[in-house]
């Protein structure tokens, strides 16, 4: 509806944002096998620019990072070079754009990794179900836990990969620190069984994690344009609980993160993509309330939810993944009440410009500026 409070401009720390809509972050691998994203990916994000913020598809840190066939990183000048028309893209069409920074871990395959070696985590643990490589599903494997030692490499690349966020010309960075990926592994007692300084008491599970951020808001001047994205009831990629008490373990996280002056907290609320309701027993609106920066809901949102949550005081922005799509033009939608178009999953990971960057808006193509470097 026009007057939706939700389509609104409002400033969020630094940042003036258009509304309260955000893109979530959606991989949808279409990068080259050195993971650099199409020219078309400008299109794609140009279209998407009235968000009030975008948060780029999520991005390998390194080649140690990958754990999807054809996702795009942010280790190389090629990468770094292809997210800079991509922001300068999103730029001309007075769009903002983070990029999610990611290391799978144990979400991966050795088909994935440098030399087909196996993949790495917290602990010697198999995830439940499938990777996507190059020659389709092939099951999870046995990841290397990693030795005390190789962790100040792994922070050393997210710092890598927040420099070249930066040169790229991002607006902020948002740390991947859900859905199981390798922060995760190492902040829930689940996954993480080490008995370094890494592993055992909350304290030392957090460490790995807030190492990173630490990291990431050194490059970054600070947490003013630095988000985070946590998922403390999520219980992919399988189906049991994958914390023995996640409110003490995300409280502990979240007063940590307090620490750094964060732009934002992203939190999927509930399992992702498949239940706003949380496992019993986790407490998302206690961990809410005890994060002291903006909040970003996900997960099932309508605009109505969405309004419901502003006007409750539950959440400052509202992020949007499946509706996006299939709608370049979600905002527009919203505003005119006009039907929301859903994607069939064939375009969802994989293959070119096709189920991308051709969906139109409710009046035809959405068009975009493009700037070429001056
Ligand atoms: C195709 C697809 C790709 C996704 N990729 C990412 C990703 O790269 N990073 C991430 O944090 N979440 C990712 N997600 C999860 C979404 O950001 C979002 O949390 C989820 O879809 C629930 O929100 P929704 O109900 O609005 O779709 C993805 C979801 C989909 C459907």
């Amino acid at each position: 509806m026009p007057n939706s409070p939700i389509l609104q401009p409002v400033t969020i720390g630094a940042l003036n944002l258009k509304n309260r809509i955000v893109m979530a972050p959606l991989t949808r691998s279409r990068s080259d096998n050195d993971g650099v994203p199409p020219d078309f990916a400008a299109d794609y994000y140009g279209q998407r620019a009235s968000a009030g913020l975008i948060i780029a598809e999520a991005t390998n840190i390194s080649p140690q990072a990958v754990g999807y066939a054809y996702t795009p990183g942010i280790w190389s000048d090629a990468q770094v070079e292809s997210w800079s028309r991509i922001v300068r893209t999103v730029h001309a069409n007075d769009g903002l754009i983070f990029l999610q920074l990611w290391h799978t871990g144990r979400i991966s395959h050795p088909d994935l990794q440098p030399g087909g070696k196996p993949p790495v985590s917290a602990s010697a643990i198999k995830p439940e179900g499938t990777a996507f490589t190059r020659e389709g599903m092939k099951p999870h494997v046995t990841p290397r836990a990693l030795e005390t030692d190789e962790i100040p490499g792994i922070v050393a690349d997210y710092r890598r990969a927040a420099e070249n966020a930066k040169r790229a010309g991002f607006d902020g960075v948002e740390i991947h620190s859900a859905n199981n990926y390798l922060l995760e592994q190492f902040v829930r007692d689940s996954t993480n069984r080490r008995t370094d300084r890494y592993g055992g008491s909350i304290e030392n599970r957090l460490r790995f994690p807030l190492e990173v951020v630490q990291a990431v808001t050194d490059v970054w001047g600070g947490g003013e344009r630095v988000g985070i994205r946590i998922s403390p009831a999520t219980t992919q990629p399988g189906e049991t609980p994958l914390d023995s008490d996640p409110n003490a373990t995300y409280g502990a996280y979240i007063d940590a993160l307090n620490g750094f002056g964060l732009l934002y907290v992203h939190a999927i609320e509930g399992v992702t993509q498949q239940t706003r309701d949380a496992p019993e027993g986790v407490d998302l609106a206690a961990l809410r309330h005890r994060f002291k920066g903006a909040y970003i809901g996900n997960n099932g949102l309508t605009l109505d939810l969405a309004e419901k949550e502003l006007a409750a005081g539950r959440a400052d922005l509202f992020s949007f993944g499946r509706p996006y799509l299939a709608n370049p033009d979600l905002v527009e939608r919203f505003a005119t009440g006009a039907p929301v178009a859903e994607a069939p999953k064939a375009y969802w990971y994989g293959g070119g410009a096709n189920g991308y960057s051709d969906w139109p808006g409710i009046n035809g193509p959405v068009p975009v500026r493009r700037r070429e470097p001056v």
